[in-house]
C-alpha cells in the first residue's frame, strides 16, 4: 500500500528525469491527471485525498499510463482530449493538439467576424487546416450568425472534427469538408482563417519528443522556410473570396508575420495588421478589405 499523495511525488520526479515535465509543478499536474483519468476522480478530488491509501487495480492501470507519458506520449493522447478557449476537444495521434497559440487566432477571427458589415445576417468563413475543428468550432460556437466551412486534408482529423462538431451540437452550421486547402469550398466566403503548417523542415528534428515523434507531420511541416502551404493558400484566396467585405486572417511562426504581411496585401488588398499572442510573440496576420 502506498500513500497517494508519495504516488504522485514519484511519478512526478519520474517525469522530470526522462525531460517529459519541465518543473514539480507541472509534473504534478500530469501525475494528478493520469491518476484522475483512471480513478474517475477530479483533479481536486485527486489532491484532496492525497493522505489515502492508493492500492490494487487503480494503481496499475495509472503506472500503465505514467508509462506511456514516460516514454513521451503526449497527455492530451493518453487522456484524449485537450481543452483549448474553454472548450474541450477530442483529439488522437494523426491529430494537432490545440495550442494556447490558437486562441489568439480564435479571438481576432471572432473580432473580425462580428465587425463584417453581415455580422447581422450571416458571415461565412472557412476555417482552413482545421485539425481537431478548434478554430471553425470555436467561432461557430461564439458568433451565432456564421456559417463556417471547416477544411483539412487529412481524413483522421476530419473524422475528429466531426466528433468535436457533435460533442458542441454544431452540425447545422458547421460544414466539414475534404481537400486541398480551399479547393474543396462549395461557395466564395466573407472570411477566411487559418492554423496551417509554418515549421521550417529543418526545426522539426529540434522540437521536443512529443511534437517530433508523435505529432503529425502533415501538421507542422512547412517546407524550408516554413512558408510553402501558406503561400499555395494565399495563392487560392482570390479565387474563394467574395469582392466584398472580406477578411484573411492566418496564424504564423517567430518571424515570419512581415513576410505573410506582404503576401496577404499583394493578394486581398487592405493594410495588413499584425497581432501578438500571450507571450508577446507575432502570432496572427490579419488583412481586412471593405470594413
Ligand atoms: C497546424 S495544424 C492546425 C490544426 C488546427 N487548426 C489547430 O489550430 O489546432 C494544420 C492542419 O492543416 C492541415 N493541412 C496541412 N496541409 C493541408 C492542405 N494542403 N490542405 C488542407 N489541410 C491541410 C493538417 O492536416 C492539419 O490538420
Amino acid at each position: 500500500m502506498t500513500a497517494l499523495r508519495s504516488l504522485l511525488h514519484d511519478a512526478a520526479l519520474a517525469l522530470i528525469s526522462a525531460r517529459c515535465s519541465d518543473d514539480l509543478d507541472e509534473g504534478r499536474l500530469e501525475a494528478e491527471l493520469l491518476y484522475g483519468e483512471v480513478s474517475g476522480l477530479s483533479r481536486a478530488s485527486v489532491i484532496a485525498r492525497g493522505g489515502e491509501e492508493a492500492s490494487g487495480e487503480t494503481v496499475t492501470q495509472f503506472e500503465g499510463l505514467l508509462g506511456r507519458r514516460l516514454s513521451h506520449e503526449p497527455l492530451a493522447y493518453i487522456l484524449g482530449r485537450r481543452e483549448c478557449y474553454g472548450m474541450t476537444f477530442e483529439v488522437e495521434p494523426g491529430v494537432l493538439i490545440p495550442r494556447p497559440d490558437t486562441e489568439t487566432l480564435i479571438e481576432v477571427t471572432l473580432t473580425a467576424v462580428r465587425a463584417h458589415p453581415g455580422a447581422r445576417r450571416l458571415v461565412r468563413v472557412a476555417d482552413v487546416g482545421t485539425g481537431s475543428g478548434l478554430v471553425g468550432l470555436a467561432v461557430a460556437k461564439h458568433a451565432v450568425a456564421t456559417k463556417v466551412y471547416s477544411l483539412d486534408s487529412s481524413t483522421t482529423a476530419l473524422a475528429a472534427a466531426g466528433r468535436n462538431r457533435k460533442r458542441f451540437g454544431l452540425e447545422s452550421r458547421v460544414v466539414l469538408l475534404a481537400g486541398y486547402l480551399l479547393e474543396s469550398l462549395p461557395e466564395r466566403v466573407d472570411v477566411v482563417t487559418a492554423n496551417l503548417p509554418y515549421v521550417p523542415t529543418a526545426v522539426i528534428e529540434t522540437l521536443a519528443a512529443e511534437v517530433r515523434e508523435w505529432e503529425p507531420a502533415g501538421a507542422l511541416d512547412g517546407g524550408a522556410d516554413g512558408l510553402d502551404v501558406i503561400r499555395a493558400l494565399v495563392g487560392q484566396l482570390a479565387e474563394h473570396l467574395v469582392d466584398g467585405p472580406r477578411a484573411v486572417l492566418l496564424e504564423v511562426g517567430v518571424g515570419q508575420a512581415s513576410e505573410v504581411a506582404e503576401l496577404m496585401e499583394a493578394v486581398v488588398g487592405g493594410t495588413a495588421r499584425v497581432h501578438l499572442d500571450l507571450g508577446g510573440v507575432e502570432r496572427v496576420v490579419e488583412v481586412r478589405r471593405g470594413f
